[in-house]
């Protein structure tokens, strides 16, 4: 382990934006982490997973420790259920594709998602009808207060829908070091009721779907809508659903009336942010190296060598364009750094 100076973090944000890490760790193990974590010398730490959930809009003068602690372990199992610890660097989709190979179920609704186990939590991700915290037992976290490391179970992350306690009473307090899955080994609970995943399932011409086959479909959907950062550089969805009351909605229906949603509660529903934003006529937009892109209205893109400012700037203009339209504010997913 040692400290680097003036590095690059392009290769390090999946949106592939240029910006200098005044300084730079990659920590491969616990002891290194708290090593780098006792240093006085860089009070200011910035925490970097798979760089999937960010947008670099400056250089960033901080110490940035890249959490890169490897490994997958089978805690317990019986005949029905498997614990699967895996550490923090772990990359998501290939954790995902481990299990499939063994045979474990529950996150192959998550397939193809990008970033890493460790940062998986913290904003509880989701896709197709499945959400992180319905296979998720426990995270280990060190704190960047007393590096201790604490246990934190199901209820004790508090998830909602793109949320957790790390996003917000504990936010930027832990580095998630690992995390802990119960999955099905046999009898697998399927989730192939959201739409596209049916009649994806319907092209491949299967009827009795294993887990294995929808990952498959996932992945299969998600290459058809959605760009590979690794050729276009983006982070995915850039904007949260708006969650709105049936109020909201009603006079939303009354200019809109074909408005898609789904609900939430008998109170409130989901508008789809991405509906919102190719109504507000900036689905395929591209402004030179940057723009919206074409399949997805939610995905914000680089095309090549766009600044993290100019994404940032689009993103206000949308914001602003969709709440002047529909009087409906939506906000950021990713990290704005
Ligand atoms: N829609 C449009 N235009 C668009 C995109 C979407 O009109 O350009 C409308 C359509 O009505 C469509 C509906 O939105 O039927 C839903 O679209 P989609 O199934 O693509 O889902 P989403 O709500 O846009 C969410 C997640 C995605 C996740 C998909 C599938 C959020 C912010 N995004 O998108 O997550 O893959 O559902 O479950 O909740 C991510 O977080 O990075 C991500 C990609």
């Amino acid at each position: 382990m040692h400290i680097q100076h003036d590095i690059s973090l392009k290769p390090y944000n999946t949106f592939g934006i240029e910006a200098i890490a005044k300084h730079f760790v990659s920590v491969s193990n616990i002891s290194e982490l708290k090593e780098v974590l006792a240093f006085n010398e860089y009070p200011d730490k910035l925490i970097l997973g798979g760089g999937s959930n960010m947008l670099l809009t400056k250089n960033q003068n901080k110490l940035v420790i890249h959490v890169n602690l490897k490994g997958i372990e089978i805690l317990s199992e019986n005949d029905d259920f498997v614990h699967v610890k895996a550490n923090a660097g772990e990359n998501w989709h290939e954790f995902v594709l481990w299990c499939m190979k063994n045979n474990f179920g529950g996150i192959e609704n998550l397939s193809l998602i990008p970033g890493n186990v460790g940062t998986s939590p913290i904003q509880n991700i989701g896709a197709y009808g499945v959400e992180l915290k319905d296979t998720f037992i426990s995270c280990s976290a060190i704190s960047l207060e007393n590096l201790s490391i604490y246990n934190f179970d199901k209820s004790a992350c508090n998830f909602g829908y793109r949320d957790s306690i790390f996003k917000k009473q504990e936010k930027d307090k832990f580095i998630i070091t690992s995390v802990t899955f119960k999955f099905s080994k046999r009898n697998h609970k399927l989730h192939v009721n959201y739409g596209t995943i049916a009649s994806e399932l319907e092209i491949m011409n299967i009827s009795n779907p294993t887990i294995q086959d929808i990952s498959k479909a996932v992945i299969s959907i998600r290459e058809s809508k959605l760009p590979n950062p690794k050729i276009i550089g983006n982070s995915g969805s850039f904007f949260k659903n708006p969650v709105i009351s049936i109020h909201e909605f009603e006079n939303l229906l009354q200019n809109f009336p074909e408005a898609p949603s789904y609900s939430v509660s008998d109170k409130e529903v989901k508008i789809p942010a991405g509906w919102l934003i190719e109504k507000a006529g900036f689905k395929g937009k591209r402004f030179g190296d940057y723009g919206v892109h074409k399949n997805q209205a939610l995905v914000l893109v680089n095309y090549g060598e766009a600044k993290g400012s100019d994404i940032l700037k689009l993103s206000k203009l949308i914001q602003k364009t969709v709440f002047r339209l529909f009087n409906i504010s939506i906000e950021a997913e990713v990290n704005i750094l």
